[in-house]
């Protein structure tokens, strides 16, 4: 069991992590931060707590709307920031037009962390991901390191696109292997390559023109779920994604597992957070694993990673 994790932002996908914190027994505290007054994140947890005794665990939870309550965390996922929501006119933002406004609050973040829990592994979730968790680096970099860091995407991408290719072929989730690499925005790349059903190829199951359309529902499954929610993004999917990656940290399982992480040359690419699979244990990103692409693959992970500089360029020019 972990002893203590911090939950910066307690709205949607906040709210889920702390419950499911709790009903599984993940750790023994939750600290929950949120800015919302009156006191939110006070109400979120007393809500929880007050539903223990129903389900049996003796997570303690306690919420604030300062960052002092995360003192001694071991993990803290970050998901203060607005979501993408729906427009009047029913259009919806791009993840990358949230940066002007998640980067403030991104600074605040990374000041609660470095003053209160720098020693905590941190998992990200608020958008635009990669460019978020490159802002946390910039200003962490100095006290956190990078296998300690890393942004939570790819476990939803791949979730999706092995929920949309099980549903086509009619088999169980669990018969389904799929990896997602890139940023994650509508460039993400599904692998096909690497996509397995009982370890046989995907395309033994499902024509390649279904599988093209699947791979173009999962580019933009974030947005799918943003209109026919009609207000805010998706949420319990991205909570127990990050608890996916918590967990293999936490109890040292060395799951390979997409996960935005910081790039050393890896795949071609230096200085940036991306999306690739790596094996997460007690030292969190222990090691990125390269897997072999097709030529249009490289290609639009290439496509991809140039986006995500593109979004990390703005970064840079807002200075720290
Ligand atoms: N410190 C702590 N909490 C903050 C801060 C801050 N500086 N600024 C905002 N918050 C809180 C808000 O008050 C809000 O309760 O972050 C919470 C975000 O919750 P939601 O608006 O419900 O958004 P959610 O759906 O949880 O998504 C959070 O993750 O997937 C991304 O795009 C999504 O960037 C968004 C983030």
């Amino acid at each position: 069991m972990v002893g203590k994790i911090g939950i910066i932002g307690g709205g949607n996908i906040g709210g889920v992590c702390a419950a499911e914190i709790a009903s599984r027994r993940l750790a023994r505290r939750v600290a929950l931060v949120d800015v919302k007054p009156p006191e939110f994140a006070r109400g979120k947890c007393l809500d929880i707590a007050e539903g223990t005794p129903v389900i049996g665990t003796d997570t303690v939870l306690e919420g604030s709307k300062g960052y002092e309550v995360l003192a001694g965390a071991d993990f803290v996922i970050n998901t203060a920031g607005v979501p993408r929501a729906m427009r009047a006119d029913g259009t919806f933002p791009s993840r990358e037009e949230l940066l002007a406004t998640n980067l403030r609050i991104t600074d605040a973040v990374a000041a609660g962390i470095r003053q209160y829990c720098p020693d905590a592994f941190v998992v990200s979730i608020a958008n635009p991901l990669d460019a978020i968790v490159y802002r946390l680096h910039q200003q962490l970099k100095d006290r956190l390191p990078v296998r300690k860091l890393m942004g939570m995407a790819g476990v939803l991408d791949s979730a999706r696109y092995k929920y949309f290719v099980a549903q086509a072929a009619g088999v169980s989730v669990e018969n389904v292997e799929a990896v997602v690499l890139g940023g994650h925005g509508d460039t993400m790349v599904p692998i096909r390559s690497a996509c397995r059903i009982y370890g046989l190829p995907v395309t033994k199951f499902i024509d390649e023109d279904e599988l093209a359309a699947i791979e173009d529902r999962v580019r933009k499954a974030g947005g799918e779920v943003v209109s026919l929610l009609g207000s805010g993004s998706a949420f319990v999917s991205p909570a127990w994604s990050a608890l996916e990656m918590i967990t293999s940290i936490a109890f040292d399982k060395k799951k390979i597992t997409s996960v935005c992480a910081h790039l050393d040359g890896e795949y071609g690419v230096t200085g940036l957070f991306v999306g690739v699979p790596a094996i997460l244990g007690r030292e969190g990103v222990e090691k990125i694993i390269e897997i072999d692409l097709s030529d249009e693959e490289r290609t639009a992970l290439a496509n991809s990673v140039a986006a995500v500089s593109r979004t990390c360029a703005e970064v840079d020019k807002v200075g720290k």
